[in-house]
């Protein structure tokens, strides 16, 4: 989702402003912009279109030296992806120019009640806060005038502002979106990602909630709404981003699904010791302590939380609950005396669950993230977090970081059980497992072209074989573009049976020895009704015509598997049709508004 870079130093503004903006291309965009001061001219640019960084960068004079500026990558939220809408803005008489990641729900009263007068150039929200801080600026300074237009706003932003009377300064703010500062010998940054800021900083500064900064030079001021010094804490960056090329793979997603394996033995390695698992204690005892789970998470990493809803109960005996991050921030269910909430997240920066996480802080229970990004706004703000240790996932669409998450609530959840099998030899097996798919993905390459063939697609499954369906269809439709849904196998009866036609492919995920036949008789009904079928199954429960057999693992690690071919389809689905698999329409990595 949108991208923040903004920068003043010594340095070329531009340089430092365009790689940080690519490097946060992954979070998907649709637009991006950049406003840079030239130091010799002493003018300032505004460069913005529809389309890639690498276009921005096509379209932006180099010509010139460039010591401060601010860049954006813009997802759409208030009007269409244009050149006027994209990011900076200006105020009216263009004295200000700001970016901006985030939602302002307010901005139609602000508009109606404060600028009836101004004239606006975008679509967008956010042109009503650079109007806004130009008209406070007639009558009191700039850094008060940024103070109160953050006070009147409603909603979420991260904001990096330029005032054109002042090119010593630059400015920044924040509210529910992520925000951080990055210091460096030669400059500050700020920036919406840590990504942005590997190689030019070695120290960054998480900022809190409706907080002020004013930067100039190497020097830099963080207050609060009123003008009060906030206390902050400066972080070293110690994450290794040198696993973020493709290397021999065509795309991110296929290099990301044949990490699982190593996946897998990098969590083995990180959580045990022997055969016994290391938990965290506090983690252990929160856990324990707690008499129902609630995990709250969204699209992938919910699906992953349905597997882990069945680990907790089958392995642990823990009564748990998943709920949709955006559903539960606005209506939440009655709850136990002892709750304790999980969060999942791979990037750790989703608006919806975060919205969540500060209402039930506020309300005094007990919150743990589970998350691949150890240094983002829910590991930080959570009481306890566990890393999942899958490594940067540049793909839109998630593939290790859900095995690694379904991989570490099993470990969570093995470690409040009797312990009645051996983890460590279970995660092992999957892991080898996954290895003998990634070797067949050519075969399964031929499978969709054959079976993929129509706009539409069905996944069926029962009991944990259907939250695997649930990952499957979501993983196709968000690449390929096919309407897919994962279906309960024994629901299609009650409805959906109706939307079967000749030849509309089913795949069947079967993996579960006690419901094993049941799934079958629903493909049966489907396949009388003309659909043709594909069958994903474990050898346990397979049948000799069915199209993917797999290994044998432990029945309710199976999602780990069956996810795999699954993943393949979607890629190779998305491949034939000539799409971006990467970088998927109208899709974010990082879903920073709610
Ligand atoms: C799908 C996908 C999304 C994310 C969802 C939550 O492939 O990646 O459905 O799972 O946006 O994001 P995180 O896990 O970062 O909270």
């Amino acid at each position: 989702m949108c991208g923040i870079v903004g920068y003043i130093g010594t340095e070329d503004a531009r340089e430092i402003i365009i790689s940080g903006l690519t490097r946060l291309e992954y979070r998907g965009y649709d637009s991006a912009g950049i406003a840079l001061y030239g130091s010799e001219s002493k003018t300032f640019n505004i460069y913005k279109d529809k389309g890639r960084v690498a276009h921005l960068e096509s379209i932006t004079d180099f010509s010139y030296k460039s010591c401060l500026g601010i860049g954006h990558t813009r997802w759409a939220t208030h009007g269409v992806p244009n050149q006027a809408n994209s990011h900076p803005h200006t105020s009216e008489e263009s004295r200000f120019f700001i970016v901006h990641n985030g939602v302002i729900d307010n901005y139609k009263e602000l508009k109606s009640e404060l600028l009836t007068e101004n004239k606006f150039y975008s679509d967008t929200d956010t042109e009503v806060i650079a109007h806004l801080i130009e008209k406070f600026s007639f009558e009191m300074n700039v850094d008060e005038a940024i103070r109160k237009t953050m006070s009147l706003l409603e909603g979420s932003y991260a904001l990096a502002i330029i005032d054109t009377k002042d090119e010593s300064k630059l400015y920044a703010c924040k509210n529910k979106s992520p925000l951080l500062l990055g210091i460096g010998d030669k400059g500050i940054i700020v920036a919406s990602d840590l990504m942005a800021l590997v190689g030019y900083s070695k120290e960054y500064i998480p900022l809190k909630d409706k907080t002020f900064v004013e930067i100039s030079g190497n020097d830099y001021k963080i207050l609060d709404i009123i003008g009060k010094v906030v206390k902050h804490e400066v972080k070293v960056i110690d994450v290794d981003y040198t696993n973020i090329e493709k290397g021999e793979y065509a795309h991110f997603m296929l290099k990301e699904i044949s990490e699982q394996p190593s996946v897998i033995r990098t969590i083995i390695t990180k959580y045990f010791d022997g055969e016994e698992v290391i938990l965290n204690g506090k983690v252990k005892e929160a856990l324990e302590e707690s008499d129902r789970l609630y995990i709250i998470a969204a699209g992938t990493s919910m699906n992953a939380g349905s597997v882990g809803r069945e680990l907790f109960e089958k392995m642990a005996g823990i009564p748990t609950e998943v709920h949709i991050a955006s559903e539960f921030a606005y209506n939440m269910p009655l709850l136990s005396k002892k709750p304790l909430f999980i969060f999942i997240s791979q990037s750790g920066e989703t608006a919806d669950l975060r919205a969540v996480l500060v209402n039930v802080k506020a309300k005094g229970y007990r919150t743990l993230t589970i998350t691949n990004v150890k240094t983002s706004t829910l590991a930080r703000e959570a009481d306890y977090f566990v890393e999942i240790h899958a490594g940067p996932e540049i793909a839109v669409a998630s593939t290790k970081a859900y095995t690694a998450q379904i991989a570490i609530l099993a470990i969570l959840a093995y470690g409040l059980s009797d312990k009645h099998i051996n983890l460590r030899k279970e995660l092992s097996k999957v892991a080898i497992s996954i290895e003998n798919v990634i070797d067949r993905r050519e075969y399964i390459e031929t499978l969709v072209k054959e079976y993929l063939t129509k706009r539409n697609c069905f996944y069926i499954g029962r009991g944990i074989d259907y939250y695997a369906c649930l990952e499957s269809s979501l993983k196709l439709k968000e690449i390929s573009y096919i309407q897919t849904e994962g279906f309960a196998a024994g629901e299609l009866k009650h409805g959906t049976i109706a939307l079967i036609e000749e030849d509309t492919p089913v795949i069947a995920i079967i993996s579960q020895r006690d419901i094993s036949k049941n799934t079958r008789s629903n493909l049966n009904e489907v396949k009388s009704r003309g659909a043709k079928t594909l069958v994903i199954s474990t050898k346990g429960v397979h049948e000799h015509d069915d199209q993917i057999v797999l290994d044998d693992v432990y029945e309710l690690f199976s999602p780990l598997l069956t996810i795999i071919p699954a993943q393949f389809i979607a890629y190779y689905a998305a491949l034939h049709r000539g799409y971006d698999i990467d970088k998927p329409r109208n899709l974010a990595k990082s879903v920073t508004v709610e």
